[in-house]
């Protein structure tokens, strides 16, 4: 549950902008000191903006849940700067360095049987730890001069859409951390895959990403899709993950998906009346269904034909729609093959399952 209300301290948050010509090093040295001494830096990656801090030190993992707002028991990823440093925090598996050649550095989270260095609380109480060896440059530089493990949770407030930028993580986390890094907009702006390293070497994928389970299933690994992914727990039903079970990525409006062809969503449009209502929808339709109602608002969605122009703008229109003040927001509902996948379950969360079959 988000908990916006949880009083903080609030703190001086430095902003620290790093473009192509900074010299990294001299940028982050002051950062991975931050770090070290067991503060919270935000920093960009790939996927989503992360919220990091020491992974080994108990009591960096205990601020990054009270910054935010997160329930302790929902594990954190601990950032590594080489594959091979996962040997230092978990049991690894010959899979895992497969999966590392594949995928490695880049947006792919591995779950696997945690060693005694990564302290309890980091990993929510669990057995398992989740690793991930990101790919953005400056990311991957701050793990590398901190010298520790970075584990960071996305840097939203706990339920709130994740930050594909320094702005969303102004918004959320100024005054609640000791430095937030600019780096530009996250190139691909979903978090990454998860998979869970089975006892038999298969895969379950625990959340969905750029890495999808067809190009696994491709390349020969053996994986399992959780039904968390696309269906809603049921009740009393364990949590694979221990993040499948909080509500999710929710924009302040209610959002809510709508399946059918293209006439039929227009004809739906032009019963809903309200001017607080917007539709998030693919380019290629969009003049159409402005043609249904010229009293709601109509928003781009990237081409239907790129999935990953959703994967980039979701979050951030997500934001941007609440800024706007719509109570109501429209979207398709998308399909599941390749990255659709990631989408969908990031997608069905946010609307918290409601969908409007036309
Ligand atoms: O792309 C990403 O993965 C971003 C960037 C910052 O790296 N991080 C991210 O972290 O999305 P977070 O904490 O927002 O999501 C991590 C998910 C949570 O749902 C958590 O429950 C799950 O990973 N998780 C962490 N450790 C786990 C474990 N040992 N077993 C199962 N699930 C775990
Ligand atoms: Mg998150």
């Amino acid at each position: 549950m988000p908990q916006k209300g949880l009083r903080v301290r609030l703190m001086k948050t430095e902003l620290v902008k790093i473009s192509k010509d900074s010299n990294l090093k001299d940028a982050l040295l002051p950062l991975a000191q931050i770090i070290k001494r067991g503060g919270l830096v935000v920093f960009p990656t790939e996927t989503v903006y992360g919220l990091g801090g020491d992974a080994t030190n108990p009591d960096a993992a205990k601020k990054i849940y009270e910054a935010k707002g997160r329930p302790s028991d929902n594990p954190l990823i601990i950032h590594i700067a080489e594959p091979s440093d996962a040997e230092k925090y978990a049991y690894t598996k010959d899979v895992y360095y497969e999966l590392a050649r594949h995928f490695m550095p880049g947006p792919l989270t591995v779950i696997l049987k945690a060693k005694d260095s990564v302290p309890k609380n980091t990993r929510g109480g669990l057995e398992t730890v989740a690793v991930r060896c990101p790919e953005n440059k400056i990311a991957r530089e701050l793990i590398r001069l901190s010298g520790v493990p970075i584990a960071a949770p996305s840097a939203n407030l706990s339920g709130s859409p994740s930050p594909t930028n320094a702005a969303h993580v102004i918004d959320d986390m100024n005054g609640r951390v000791d430095a937030i890094i600019d780096g530009g907009d996250s190139s691909f702006g979903l978090e990454s895959t998860i998979v869970k390293i089975n006892d038999d070497e298969s895969l379950t994928l625990l959340r969905p990403g750029k890495i999808s389970p067809d190009e696994l299933s491709l390349l020969g690994f053996k994986v399992e899709i959780a039904s968390a992914v696309t269906e809603r727990l049921a009740e009393g039903e364990r949590a694979l993950s221990p993040g499948m079970k909080y509500k999710h990525y929710a924009p302040k409006a209610e959002f809510v998906l709508l399946f059918g062809a293209i006439n039929a969503v227009c004809d739906f449009l032009i019963s809903e009346e309200n001017e607080k209502t917007a539709v998030l929808w693919y380019s290629e339709e969009l003049e159409l269904l402005r043609a249904s109602s010229n009293r709601i608002g109509f928003f781009d969605f990237g081409s239907r034909k790129f999935p990953e122009e959703q994967a980039h703008l979701l979050f951030s229109m997500l934001r941007e729609l609440d800024k706007q003040g719509f109570t109501r927001v429209y979207a398709p509902l998308p399909a599941t093959e390749g990255i659709g996948l990631a989408l969908y379950n990031r997608m069905i969360r946010a609307a918290a399952h409601k969908i409007i079959r036309l």
